[in-house]
Parts: structure tokens; C-alpha cells; sequence
């Protein structure tokens, strides 16, 4: 039979899919060491990996060459388009945010915003919703130059640890948008390959659960060890919203 074409976002969530494979079970010794390799094989799962950027990823799974893809939520809501949103992979956190100069009113004045973005689409349709009209400035990478370049009033960009914004003098506003990687798949592949694609999705989910119970159980675990340490005391000062430890 035809092997199952995913196709997955090279980098990060690449990485991340190949652990979530492994702890599936599949034998990922091939995507583990690719080289430079675009196409590889799971062989004992009948699945070839397709390995693509982002945006390549949707047109691959909606032009049907791919039956399935992960690819993150911001690019899902940047080109959208036409495929199934299966499943929420859980890896991959971080939000879209609207930020600008630490300390400044992005709302002052009344010029129409200019707003610095790699999403536009984006953009527009937050500050649409908020019946804002804005000059949307397309931008390819380190989109945080345009405030500080005075290029924009504010960006629209992902936000995961803040230490970008933070140690280039600007700060979120507002969060608009929480960000994870997806698994899509292709429409057709749906109806034609589902009992294949249910059983690869249940096998996903259920590799999601014990890795967010063990992770839970962790936590769990170091809190209670941080508690024990002798000389170490979790106490709250008093004043609201802040605790210490000493
Ligand atoms: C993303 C994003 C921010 C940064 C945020 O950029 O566009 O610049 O990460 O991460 P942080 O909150 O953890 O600092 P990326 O690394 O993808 O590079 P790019 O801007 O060149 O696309």
C-alpha cells in the first residue's frame, strides 16, 4: 500500500514531531540522521516524512500530495486555506502579541498605526476587530529593528520567552493569540485513507497523554523535593502576587 505522506515544518517542530514519533514507537533512525535528505521513510510504520517550511507544508497537504502536515497555528492563521485541523500537538508554545517601545502608549496620537509584522494577515485582522484601520509593513525576520528603527509604531510577532523584545527595549501590549504546533490533514486524504489516518491519530493522542502525565508527575515530584530541602521554606511575603523562597 501507499505509504502516508506527512510532511512536517523543518526545525524546531521538526524535532519535536520525530521525539512525539519515537515515543509512538517508530523507528526514527532514518529522520535522526537525514543529512540532507527531504524525503524519508518510517519503515515499519508504512509513512514517508516530507520535510518543509512552514508555508510549503499547507500548500503540500491542501494541493493533496501530502495526506497530513505540522505545521504551527501562526501559519495556519497567516494563509489559512482549505484542510483539516486535526489535532493540537502541545509543542511549539508561544503567542502572537502586539508590542512596542517599553514605557510607550502604542494608542497616542491619531495617525493610522504603522505596524511592523512577518503576518500581516494577521495584523489586519486584529486591529479589524478592534475597528482600527493600520499600514501594515511587511517584514522578513527580526521584525523588532522597525520600532527601534522608527519604521513602525508597534509590531505583530511571536512571543515566547520575551527576551527578544525585552533586551531590545520593548514590551507586549497586548497578547493576541496562543500558539501550538497542529497536525492538519489534507480533505480528501480524510475520506479516502481515515481509517489509517484514525489509528496514526489515536496512537499520537494517547502518546500525548502519558507524556503530559509524566510531565505532570514531575512537576509534581521536584516541588516536593524543592519543599523537603532542608533550610528551604516556600513562604509567602505578604504582599499580594509575590512568594519567596529562602
Ligand atoms: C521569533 C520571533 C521573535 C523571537 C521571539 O523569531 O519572531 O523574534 O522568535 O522569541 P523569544 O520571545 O523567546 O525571544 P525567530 O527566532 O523565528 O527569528 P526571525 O525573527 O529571524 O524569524
Amino acid at each position: 500500500m501507499k505509504p502516508l505522506r506527512i510532511a512536517l515544518t523543518k526545525g524546531r517542530l521538526e524535532d519535536s514531531t520525530v521525539e512525539l514519533f519515537e515515543r509512538m514507537g517508530f523507528d526514527c533512525e532514518g529522520l535522526r540522521n537525514k543529512g540532507r535528505k527531504l524525503v524519508l521513510t518510517i519503515p515499519d510504520a508504512n509513512i514517508q516524512v516530507v520535510l518543509a517550511k512552514a508555508n510549503d507544508v499547507i500548500t503540500y497537504v491542501e494541493r493533496g500530495v501530502c495526506d497530513l502536515g505540522v505545521v504551527g497555528k501562526d501559519t495556519i492563521m497567516e494563509i489559512g486555506r482549505s484542510f483539516y485541523e486535526m489535532l493540537d500537538l502541545g509543542f511549539g508554545r508561544c503567542r502572537f502579541a502586539l508590542a512596542n517601545k517599553k514605557g510607550e502608549d502604542f494608542y497616542q496620537g491619531y495617525h493610522a498605526k504603522v505596524i511592523a509584522t512577518k503576518y500581516p494577515n494577521v495584523a489586519r485582522a486584529y486591529f479589524k476587530q478592534k475597528g482600527m484601520d493600520i499600514d501594515v509593513v511587511k517584514i522578513e525576520g527580526s521584525v523588532e529593528l522597525a520600532p527601534l528603527l522608527g519604521l513602525s509604531d508597534g509590531i505583530v510577532d511571536l512571543v515566547e520567552t520575551g527576551t527578544t523584545l525585552k533586551e531590545n527595549g520593548l514590551e507586549v501590549k497586548e497578547y493576541i493569540a496562543d500558539i501550538s504546533a497542529r497536525l492538519i490533514a489534507n480533505v480528501a486524504s480524510m475520506k479516502m485513507r481515515k481509517g489509517e489516518i484514525d489509528k496514526l491519530l489515536s496512537s499520537m493522542e494517547e502518546a500525548l497523554k502519558q507524556k503530559s502525565a509524566r510531565e505532570e508527575k514531575q512537576a509534581e515530584a521536584s516541588k516536593k523535593e524543592e519543599e523537603r530541602k532542608p533550610g528551604t521554606e516556600v513562604e509567602t511575603t505578604g504582599q499580594e502576587g509575590r512568594s519567596a523562597i529562602s
